[in-house]
């Protein structure tokens, strides 16, 4: 089974996404990882976010491991633990800048879905075009959002109790900041796909969310 969960940063993806993983015994894909680790693996080298083609040789070249249960998932990039390196914002900013490449989207997307194919029991991916681009005929979509305000707060907080040092005002501009670009750029826009399953996040707490999904889920499954 292939579960694809899109929307904005801060929607509350991969936390459903990896309680929907565990408890469904399928494999944890996060995309935007990848997207994170070579953006990591450009910002390391010194290239400049500029240089397309030596962003997209980075991107060929750069090994990217997703490792262990959804709970404890260790990101490897060339073979060295980057879990907590990429979760800064601007490992956010650089991987929304590489998203915009094609030929980066290829190799990941072509990434993707090797893993996500050979998962014994099936995968839940979340990113931005799993329901639109990677996994078209996913069996079960869901598209979560939330209000630019209710997503901002819940990154801070997270942020927050990761050390960083900021207001909730930064974090909402840098928020709309990727938001802007990753729903205009060219190639594979964030976009809802026509049998996706909308869930408005931002008057629901955790629970309710996974208990809809899972309702969802249940009910379509064959
Ligand atoms: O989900 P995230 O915040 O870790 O994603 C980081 C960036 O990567 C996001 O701003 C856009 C990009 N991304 C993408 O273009 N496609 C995906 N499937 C996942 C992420």
């Amino acid at each position: 089974m292939i579960i694809a969960i899109d929307g904005p940063s801060g929607a509350g993806k991969s936390t459903l996404g990896k309680m929907l993983a565990k408890n469904l015994g399928l494999l944890y894909l996060d995309t935007g990882a990848m997207y994170r680790a070579v953006g990591l693996a450009v910002a390391k080298s010194g290239t400049s976010f500029e240089n397309q083609d030596e962003i997209i040789e980075i991107a060929r070249h750069s090994k990217i491991e997703l490792i262990g249960e959804p709970d404890s998932l260790e990101v490897k990039l060339d073979g060295k633990d980057i879990s907590a390196e990429i979760r800064t914002n601007e490992a956010g900013q650089a991987a929304s800048i590489v998203s915009t490449i094609s030929e980066v989207r290829k190799i990941l997307v072509r990434h993707q879905r090797k893993l996500g194919e050979n998962a014994p029991h099936g995968c839940v991916l979340d990113g931005r075009d799993i329901g639109t681009i990677v996994f078209p005929n996913a069996d079960v979509k869901f598209f979560l959002t939330a209000k630019p305000e209710a997503r901002a707060r819940r990154r801070y907080e997270e942020e927050r109790a990761r050390g960083r040092v900021s207001t909730y005002e930064e974090t909402l501009t840098e928020i709309n900041l990727r938001d802007e670009r990753d729903v205009s750029r060219a190639d594979s826009p964030l976009s809802i796909a026509a049998d996706a399953i909308v869930v408005d996040t931002s008057e629901l707490d955790l629970t309710e969310v996974y208990e809809l999904m899972l309702e969802k889920i249940n009910s379509d499954e064959r």
